[in-house]
């Protein structure tokens, strides 16, 4: 079986699997969905969440066999780590093809959108004609493993409105059982699905100052492709 899997939380991977899934004429399913039965192609798309591999990322590769992976990570501008490279040499996988891809940064409004995917021809081609790839060790900032959750909940204050009906859908699609009726806890990473899949607009965020220092930063924008 092939197919393009994404985890989204701000629609950025879900447009680059999209996008992919028609040029390649595979399926595109979300993570919530995919088959852990195993796959002959599979792309996967994702950000970078703390210059690390999303949660749920980890626990797909866990527990699915794939003969030819082609490993697509979006990230907000700031930093891309090593987490390409951290999926071939922890997971033992088949990388075949793989990109960093600048995208908006789930926390800055108006920061842009996702470069001109055309740019992904020379993907489309190797997932065609596959052959293992062996990735290079990038710079990870050593402090980037530290206390993630702890940060981003400090960074970022996210309240519910008075649109809140206590309809449960925020908690049905948390991936970390870290919100129930638009009230966060401990597990909370501020992936802002929660926010997106809200059906009444009832979930709102902001920056705080520290978090808008950081984000302030110069922005790295480059496409890295390997294939
Ligand atoms: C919890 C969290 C951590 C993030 N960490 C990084 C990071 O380390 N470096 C970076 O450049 N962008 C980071 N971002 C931005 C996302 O990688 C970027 O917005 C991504 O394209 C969002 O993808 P999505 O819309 O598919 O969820 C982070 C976003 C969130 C929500």
């Amino acid at each position: 079986m092939n197919a393009v899997v994404f985890y989204s939380n701000t629609g950025q991977s879900e447009a680059v699997a999209k996008y992919l899934g028609e040029a390649l004429g595979y399926t595109v399913v979300d993570i919530e969905g995919a088959d852990s039965g195993g796959y002959e192609d599979l792309v996967l798309v994702f950000p970078v969440h703390a210059q690390n591999i999303p949660r749920p990322v980890r626990e797909l590769l866990k527990k699915t066999r794939v003969k030819n992976l082609t490993a697509i990570a979006t990230y907000g501008k700031m930093c891309y780590g090593n987490v390409l490279y951290e999926i071939q040499n922890e997971f033992h996988m088949n990388i075949v093809a793989g990109a960093y891809i600048p995208a908006k940064h789930a926390y800055i409004d108006g920061d842009g959108g996702l470069p001109d995917l055309s740019l992904l021809t020379p993907i489309i081609e190797k997932i065609k004609a596959p052959s293992e790839i062996e990735l290079p060790k990038l710079y990870k900032n050593p402090l980037a493993d530290l206390f993630p959750k702890t940060r981003s909940r400090l960074g970022v204050k996210l309240y519910k409105n008075s649109n809140c009906n206590g309809c449960g859908a925020c908690a049905e699609r948390c991936h970390f059982r870290a919100i129930d009726s638009g009230v966060t806890n401990g597990r909370c990473i501020r992936c802002l699905r929660c926010v997106k899949v809200c059906p009444n607009n009832a979930l709102e965020f902001k920056a705080r100052l520290p978090m808008r220092l950081y984000l302030s930063k110069k922005k790295v924008n480059e496409t890295v492709i390997y294939v």
